[in-house]
């Protein structure tokens, strides 16, 4: 079994350079598959969803050579398979976006129900309403899951063709549906209006990417986008070369953050590069506003963040509420909950996306954290200071939590089920090492 072992109490110091954004990356590798042309995609993180992403496409057809660090050459002209293969599709969420591309693509699309993090129930029925209203036939196979309860097993997607001149309301903001619907529309006939959007930035990136590849779409980062189907999407070819354009994955907030907040708890100083500011206003505003400096530093070509706190002095407890971006990111609460614990006071934390997001609070609780869980939330008291002790990465931004909570802590930590957090953090060890974090991967004998 393999774990991080972390010795607390170092500060981080230095200079730490942010990855291409998850969230993103995992839209971006499957729309892939709507190209007509080859395309270069660079700035791809080293992490499990990637490699699970490329084994899909792979498996697909697609042909994909690296051609650069963090640089991929991916070309999807000979993908004839539309069955998502059942292995790779259970073991991370985001495999659903190979649903809406290969709708696009194939007409038809196959995958076994998405895996992922459980943080709660994670309905598809908005993905799927985007889908139908577009034209295709859905069929669910349901199987007995091992509690001998009849659930989805998978989802089958069919269609003669996908026609938009529609508006398509989604009940719910959801960024898996707003991305999904994207995905399926920019290749349907006519114009498709999606409305009551999520806005994240990597709804942007998407949108970004499929109009650098040719497609119409407009008012991407606001809660209705219109998209003009194209017949072709062959944008990735410079005009009158051969030669293949390359798009950089958008930066990721959420690793940004979550240094951001490991610098703050660590009283450190620590310089976050490869940022985008105004992706991170409101992580800035709360780390600010519980007593942490955070600057936005322009120099040269470069743009970071800078943050630090003051030898010495407490957090102020507050309260946070997570929304869809703009507002506070689900994604970012259990790593401020790891220095909430560390505040003067009491801490209010209302979770509003997901209702199963405080696997993390039991495991605090085993390191000195004063947090007891509500209904839909979590009451933190603030306590002096952690303990290391042995704990569990219930989910990957639980994960982020522990390690946060490690970096602060006296003593040793031990953090198991790391497989979670190597999901989605691009070399999270070595980044923590260079700014002066005592961690490590070691390898346990296994548990019985
Ligand atoms: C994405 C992110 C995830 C983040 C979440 C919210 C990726 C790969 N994952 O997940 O890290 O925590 O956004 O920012 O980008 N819902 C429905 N029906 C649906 C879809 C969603 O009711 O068909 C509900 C969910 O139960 C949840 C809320 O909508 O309460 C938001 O979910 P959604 O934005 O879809 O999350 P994901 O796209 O799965």
């Amino acid at each position: 079994m393999d774990k991080f072992v972390i010795n607390g109490g170092r500060p981080l110091q230095g200079d730490i350079y942010i990855s291409g954004a998850k969230n993103s990356v995992v839209a971006l590798l499957p729309a892939t598959l709507l190209l007509d042309v080859p395309v270069i995609i660079e700035n791809v993180p080293d992490i499990k969803d990637v490699e699970i992403c490329m084994t899909i496409l792979r498996h697909l057809g697609a042909d994909i050579q690296p051609v650069g660090p963090g640089a991929y050459r991916i070309d999807c002209a000979a993908v004839k398979d539309h069955a998502v293969p059942e292995r790779q599709a259970r073991a991370m969420r985001a495999s659903y976006y190979f649903l809406g591309a290969l709708l696009g693509r194939c007409r038809r699309g196959i995958a076994a129900m998405p895996g992922g993090c459980h943080i709660g129930e994670r309905p598809i029925d908005q993905h799927l309403l985007a889908f139908e209203a577009l034209g295709a036939k859905v069929h669910l196979p349901m199987r007995y899951n091992e509690k001998g309860e009849q659930e989805v097993d998978a989802v089958e997607l069919t269609c003669n063709d996908l026609v938009g001149d529609k508006e398509i309301v989604f009940n719910v903001v959801s960024v898996g549906a707003t991305m999904n619907g994207i995905l399926a529309a920019v290749k349907a006939k006519g114009t498709t209006v999606l409305v009551n959007c999520a806005r994240e930035p990597h709804i942007v990136d998407l949108a970004n990417f499929l109009m650098f590849m040719g497609a119409h779409i407009k008012g991407a980062g606001t809660s209705k986008i219109i998209i003009e189907g194209v017949e072709r999407l062959d944008g990735g070819i410079i005009p009158g070369s051969d030669e293949i354009r390359t798009y950089p994955v958008v930066p990721d907030q959420i690793e940004a953050g979550t240094y951001m907040v490991a610098a703050a708890a660590t009283r450190g100083d620590l310089r976050i590069h490869g940022v985008i500011p105004q992706h991170l206003k409101v992580i800035s505003d709360k780390l600010t506003e519980i007593g942490v400096t955070v600057e936005e530093v322009e120099d040269k070509d470069d743009v970071y963040i800078h943050v630090y706190t003051e030898p010495g002095k407490r957090f102020r407890a507050t309260n946070i509420r997570t929304e869809p971006y703009p507002g506070f990111p689900t994604d970012m609460q259990p790593q401020l909950a790891a220095l909430l614990v560390l505040s003067n006071g009491q801490s209010n934390i209302n979770e509003q996306i997901w209702e199963d997001r405080f696997r993390y609070a039991a495991e605090l609780a085993k390191m000195g954290a004063n947090i007891n869980t509500t209904r839909d939330g979590a009451i933190v008291f603030g306590v002096d200071k952690l303990h290391g002790a042995n704990v569990n990465a219930c989910d990957l931004r639980a994960g982020a939590a522990m390690i946060i909570a490690g970096l602060t802590a006296e003593g040793r930590t031990e953090i198991a089920e790391i497989g979670y957090i190597e999901r989605g953090y691009e070399h999270i060890v070595d980044k923590l090492r260079a700014v002066g974090a005592d961690i490590s991967r070691q390898t346990f004998p296994d548990e019985t």
